[in-house]
């Protein structure tokens, strides 16, 4: 009696102990589905690699998208335009390859414009030309010069200027990502050319002759890096009929959380001359995830405006990311709005309106009512990975809002001391794969009239916060195993400081 009792006790012990043992180098298994990585409502690359937004045209009903593109692998490599057209900036059409690499070099980024004048004499029937300016690249030496291509019908096909490079390399490595836009009152074409640490605009009659008008930008702004991909461009004020311009440029290194970022200066151009108003360093996105940015051209007054695109990634990590067979995403398509804030001038980002059109209020939860806090466990909508969820926030105190699956998990917070937003996707679930990847990255944010609203926009593996109306924006990228199906918001307080919550999900008609 006494032995079989020692023996189940020691059976039982050894079951325990074993049980443990297994458990210990096994991963737990959770009840959740894999992850599959690829946004649903932003552009990517069904394979290969893909970087920066070029050539971005409007025409006849159609938005063109081109994009760096190296079709042999999931790695940069030597540089293509890639083509896709779109009726609504989101249900994509690819159209393969627009323009390849050729003697002078890789194609690197540029622009697109309509060249309704045919200014360059490459109209041959009804349809005006369509001009591709690009960076042609020479891996050999690293220098670069600035060339042409034209699509005489609409954009399907595109020949390259047999006069090519149009602007010869004076010398300098770094002298690429021409933007081309019409300049109405000198009636001619001036370029925004990236140039080391500065922008160099050229101005044209044709397209085919540059000079040199001047040079903005040495010792002002963000200098850590390289200066990349400008854009100037005309906005009209929010709320007044005044015009100012804006110049954007991304730099590389030298963002505000390291790696790769997009600034912009807001002041005046007179066809010659581009001054900066603005004295502190603006970001375009305070996160780490939005590069190479440009707006489309020749959208109609009609329509009148401003659409921007990034490449959302970071060149710190962007070879490493966990992707399989594709790799690279654009942000939202954005409007940009400039808004008088006190005494200064800012840029606002706000989704295009046709995202509306991919949502629902039949499939939101709204919770109306102020709340202590929010719980959404298990939660079919967020479940789905692709959610745009609305949060305004009063009596404003410390507070977390937390998406994730129970293994893995990102947090957004926000310290009321520092006034500032943090992001913190080190334990976002695949994220060793770079050590800035894993940063907490903070942002200042002030509360407007008390209040801090906030648009969480995610879309499998993307975040994209738009912060009090898109006056300041974070993009962060994150990739985990397994999907996320819960979402929570907690505050530090006693207080129901959730006044708002409208989360829907983003799932009808959309193509990748
Ligand atoms: C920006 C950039 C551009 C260049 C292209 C090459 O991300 O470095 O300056 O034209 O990418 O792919």
């Amino acid at each position: 009696m006494r032995l079989s009792c020692i023996i189940y006790f020691l059976v039982l012990f050894s079951i325990i102990s074993c049980s443990k043992d297994d458990t210990a180098d096994v991963e737990p298994k959770p009840v959740l589905k894999h992850r599959n990585l690829r946004p649903l409502f932003h552009y990517s690359p069904q394979e290969n690699w893909m970087n920066d937004p070029n050539g971005m045209v409007y025409y006849d009903g159609v938005y063109h998208l081109f994009y760096q593109y190296y079709p042999d692998g999931t790695n940069w490599g030597p540089m293509h335009w890639a083509h896709t057209v779109s009726n609504d900036l989101f249900h994509w059409e690819d159209k393969g390859i627009a323009l390849y690499p050729d003697d002078l070099g890789y194609i690197f980024s540029g622009s697109a414009v309509v060249d309704k004048n045919n200014t360059a004499g490459f109209k041959s029937n009804d349809n005006d030309p369509l001009v591709a300016i690009f960076t042609h690249h020479k891996s050999s030496n690293g220098l670069q010069t600035q060339s042409l291509a034209y699509s005489t019908d609409k954009g399907e096909t595109w020949t390259k200027y047999e006069g090519n490079p149009v602007l010869e390399n004076p010398g300098i490595v770094d002298f690429r990502d021409p933007k081309v836009i019409w300049h109405e009152p000198t009636q001619k074409w001036i370029m925004s050319l990236a140039v080391l640490d500065h922008v160099s605009f050229y101005s044209s009659p044709n397209l085919i002759e540059w000079s040199l008008e001047s040079e903005f930008g040495a010792g002002i702004g963000a200098q850590g890096g390289v200066w990349e991909c400008p854009d100037l461009f005309p906005l009209q004020v929010e709320g007044s009929d005044e015009i100012k311009w804006v110049l954007l440029v991304s730099i590389n290194p030298g963002g505000p959380n390291g790696g790769s970022a997009t600034q912009y200066f807001i002041g005046s151009f007179d066809g010659t001359t581009f001054s900066s108003e603005t004295n502190e360093i603006n970001w375009v996105d305070n996160g780490f995830d939005n590069y190479a940015g440009v707006t489309w051209s020749n959208i109609p007054d009609s329509d009148g405006r401003r659409i921007f695109l990034g490449w959302m990634s970071n060149w710190v990590y962007a070879v490493a990311t966990p992707t399989e067979g594709w790799r690279g995403e654009m942000t939202i398509p954005l409007e940009l709005k400039l808004i008088q804030k006190n005494d200064k001038y800012v840029l606002a980002f706000e989704p295009v309106a046709e995202l509306n059109n991919l949502m629902s209020d039949d499939d939101a939860l709204i919770i109306d009512t102020p709340q202590k806090s929010i719980e959404l466990e298990n939660n079919s909508i967020v479940e789905y990975g692709s959610y745009w969820a609305e949060i305004e926030i009063e009596n404003i105190n410390d507070f977390e809002i937390k998406t994730g699956n129970g293994l893995e998990s990102i947090f957004i917070r926000y310290d009321k001391v520092t006034s500032t937003l943090s992001i913190d996707r080190s334990d976002c679930g695949m994220s060793d794969f770079d050590q800035l990847f894993k940063k907490e990255i903070k942002c200042e944010i002030q509360p407007s009239e008390g209040e801090i609203v906030l648009d969480l926009i995610v879309d499998q593996s993307s975040l994209e916060i738009l912060i009090n109306g898109g006056e300041k924006v974070m993009t962060a990228l994150f990739f985990s195993k397994y999907k996320y199906n819960s979402i929570s918001i907690n505050g530090s307080s006693d207080n129901a400081f959730i006044q708002h919550f409208k989360i829907t999900p983003i799932q009808k008609s959309v193509i990748r």
